[in-house]
């Protein structure tokens, strides 16, 4: 099957070819990446956030300029798949529109996806082969708009175990990263001044708290955590070295409520596989520290190449290979964007 995938769900304008064999989850199951592109727009990083009018006008722009240089690429395509939700609704319709032109010049069906679907399978491929995963499993996806907890039994079957109940990790990060005068996106640039703490053993004396740690639920909340933030700063006029201190101790308390009820929910199902998925997983120290706690459990980790765990339209055609294998096809006119789309 040949898909065309299409992403425009926030800042990042992505398209991308596939060509799969076999059947979805099948050992013969293979799939090859013709051509993917991305285009990352930088327009936000003085608003210190998403700026929707912005990120509409500039998918408006990318897409055609993109799709010229997968054009060549067209022959003999089964298929179009576009993210429909969940996302910024503007920006999900010029996806939705495009991909409608697209599959009626192209004579084909589309596929409607779920970003969030795309985020999860994601980390399962690495370097053309796709890697089936025992079940249970336990995924953790985390990114700018999300952190959710979810029990996957099946290819598909879906149960949420919790979520934030207010603000993403990512945008915790983001927002953090804003107060310490660091650019949009911020989570590399924490993490880069975590690191620096860390390796240079920059002493420790600044403790935020964890909260809903040891609640016995599988909710997050990080609006408390960025609040003793800002309130830290406030008290202590930033000097350089205390800017690593809080990027240092703000991803040590956001990757230990994240470890602690991952780890929690893989022993209580009885989980063979931990999936991790979403931009906050290129985090190199929640990485280790998520490794570090499958070990000591037995739990088999999948994490997607750190340049993959981002927006892309790979993850789309993956989510449609899933989804074109089951024949859920929509009719181009019933397809409408969801902001708020639930993945079950
Ligand atoms: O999945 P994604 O690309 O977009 C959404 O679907 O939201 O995630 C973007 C988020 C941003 O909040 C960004 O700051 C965060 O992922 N991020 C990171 C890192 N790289 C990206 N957060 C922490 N550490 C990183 N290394
Ligand atoms: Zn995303």
């Amino acid at each position: 099957m040949k898909i065309l995938a299409i992403e425009t769900s926030a800042d990042d304008t992505g398209l991308c070819v596939i060509e799969t064999n076999g059947v979805w989850g099948a050992p013969n199951f293979s799939c090859t990446v013709l051509v993917d592109l991305r285009a990352a727009q930088t327009a936000h990083a003085a608003y210190g956030g998403i700026f929707p009018t912005v990120a509409k006008r500039e998918h408006a722009e990318a897409l055609p300029r993109l799709f010229e240089e997968v054009r060549s690429f067209l022959e003999n395509l089964d298929a179009v798949a576009v993210t429909v939700g969940p996302g910024i609704e503007p920006c999900l319709w010029q996806g939705i529109e495009f991909a409608k032109k697209i599959a009626a010049e192209y004579r084909v069906s589309i596929l409607p996806i779920h970003h969030m679907e795309g985020h999860l399978l994601m980390p399962l491929y690495h370097e053309g082969t796709f890697s089936a995963p025992r079940f249970p499993a336990i995924v953790l996806l985390i990114s700018g708009g999300h952190t959710e907890l979810i029990l996957m039994r099946a290819w598909g079957a879906y149960e949420y175990l919790g979520r934030t109940r207010d603000d993403a990790a990512g945008e915790a990060f983001d927002k953090v990263a804003r107060m310490l005068s660091l650019p949009y996106p911020g989570g590399p640039h924490i993490a880069r001044l975590a690191e620096k703490a860390r390796t240079e053993k920059i002493s420790q004396s600044l403790v935020l708290p964890r909260p809903m740690m040891h609640e016995k639920n599988y909710d997050f909340s990080f609006a408390g955590l960025k609040t003793a933030v800002l309130r830290y700063i406030e008290a202590h006029p930033l000097q350089s070295l205390d800017r690593e201190r809080v990027a240092r101790e703000f991803e040590d308390a956001v990757s230990d409520c994240l470890v602690y009820k991952t780890r929690r929910a893989l022993e209580e199902y009885g989980a063979e596989t931990l999936i991790v998925g979403g931009g906050v997983s290129a985090n190199t120290h929640l990485r280790c520290t998520l490794t570090e706690a499958s070990k000591k459990i037995g739990v088999e980790i999948f994490l997607c190449n750190p340049k993959d765990s981002g927006d892309n339209a790979l993850m789309i055609a993956f989510a449609a290979a899933f989804r074109g294998g089951r024949h859920e096809y929509a009719d181009a006119s019933s397809i409408v964007a969801n902001g708020k789309m639930k993945l079950c």
